[in-house]
């Protein structure tokens, strides 16, 4: 019951301001977020690069309306690709974005995000990294799916993410299953009506398996993106039962969630990637976190009461 209640919170401007100016807030935040500057999320990635793991940034920002704000997210994702080529870690780091914090829901959107992201895919690959376009709300898929279409026509190592929650997503999959493709797996995050998703956790699990199934005999590259340690083991199944190895697909889990289950699965050999988020804009982050798991609001509820 709580999870909609906090995704609807997600979206108010109101909540957002009274949230973010709790004094207790960027304390109970850190535990999501590596910290709000570039340097922070540098820090971060050589950190989890020490213990084997791999990582994704992402530059915290979602929903711009204003086009100067979506200027700002590009020179933002810029500024990271320099320094990850100046500090030689493009090998260790991709980028993960939000088109909607690129323009895409501006008027004319689809265009905007679409010349924005387009340098900092450039940028990327002269770094010698990629970029991963997360997927947001199932209004912007379509969207993102042709800004993915056009991008991998010069750069067909950009990445994208699919939502086993909806159900258009086991024919995405299909589409995207080809040769040099690389598809992140997740279950979705967002509050989406019945009429484009599944609204009961073990038909989006089930989905999930059936995305995976195609994904793992596909000849892409498949991004295994969910802490959930029985679709880790039917991931571990399929790639032993389709000749997979570790490294001809990743596992991926977001910073500060489940830290020891992704030792662990470095420890056994396989790849693992860990988004990890920075910038002052974690507020629709933040939230849908909470609204993942109620533990989560609980430890939150309290840090704000002061207990
Ligand atoms: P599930 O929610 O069933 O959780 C399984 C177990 O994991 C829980 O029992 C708990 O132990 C642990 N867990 C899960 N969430 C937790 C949390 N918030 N705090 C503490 N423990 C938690 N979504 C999206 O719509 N678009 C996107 O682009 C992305 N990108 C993305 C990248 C990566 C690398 C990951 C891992 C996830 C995303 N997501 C996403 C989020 C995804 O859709 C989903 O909401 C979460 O991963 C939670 O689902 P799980 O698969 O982990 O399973």
């Amino acid at each position: 019951m709580l999870g909609p209640v906090l995704l609807a919170a997600a979206r108010s401007d109101g909540i957002r301001r009274a949230v973010s100016a709790a004094p207790v807030s960027r304390q109970v935040v850190a535990r999501f977020v590596a910290g709000e500057e570039l340097g922070d999320a540098v820090a971060a990635v050589r950190d989890l690069a020490a213990r084997g793991l791999d990582v994704t940034l992402d530059h915290l920002g979602e929903d711009v309306t204003d086009p100067r704000e979506a200027l700002r997210a590009r020179d933002a994702y810029l500024e990271l690709t320099e320094v990850l080529a100046a500090e030689g870690l493009g090998d260790r780091a991709e980028m993960s974005v939000k088109l909607s914090a690129f323009g895409q829901a501006l008027p004319g959107g689809h265009d905007i995000a679409l010349a924005h992201v387009t340098p900092v895919v450039e940028a990327a690959a002269a770094a010698g990294t990629t970029v991963t376009l997360d997927m947001e709300e199932h209004t912007t898929v379509d969207s993102t799916l042709a800004v993915l279409r056009t991008l991998r026509e010069r750069f067909p190592q950009t990445g994208a993410v699919l939502q086993s929650y909806l159900f258009r997503t086991e024919e995405d999959c299909r589409d995207l299953a080809g040769e040099g493709s690389r598809v992140r797996l997740v279950k979705g995050a967002y509050k989406e009506p019945p009429v484009v998703a599944f609204q009961d956790r073990l038909e989006v699990d089930r989905a999930y398996v059936r995305c995976l199934k195609i994904l793992m005999t596909g000849r892409g590259y498949p991004m295994i993106g969910t802490h959930d340690p029985r679709m880790i083991a039917i991931t571990q199944d399929l790639a032993r039962r389709h000749g997979r190895k570790p490294g001809e697909y990743e596992f991926q889990m977001l910073y500060g969630i489940r830290p020891q289950e992704q030792q662990r699965l470095v420890a056994e050999g396989h790849r693992m990637r860990v988004y990890t988020p920075y910038g002052t804009d974690w507020y629709g982050y933040f939230m849908r976190r909470l609204a993942e798991r109620p533990a989560n609001t609980a430890f939150f509820l309290r840090a704000l009461a002061g207990r």
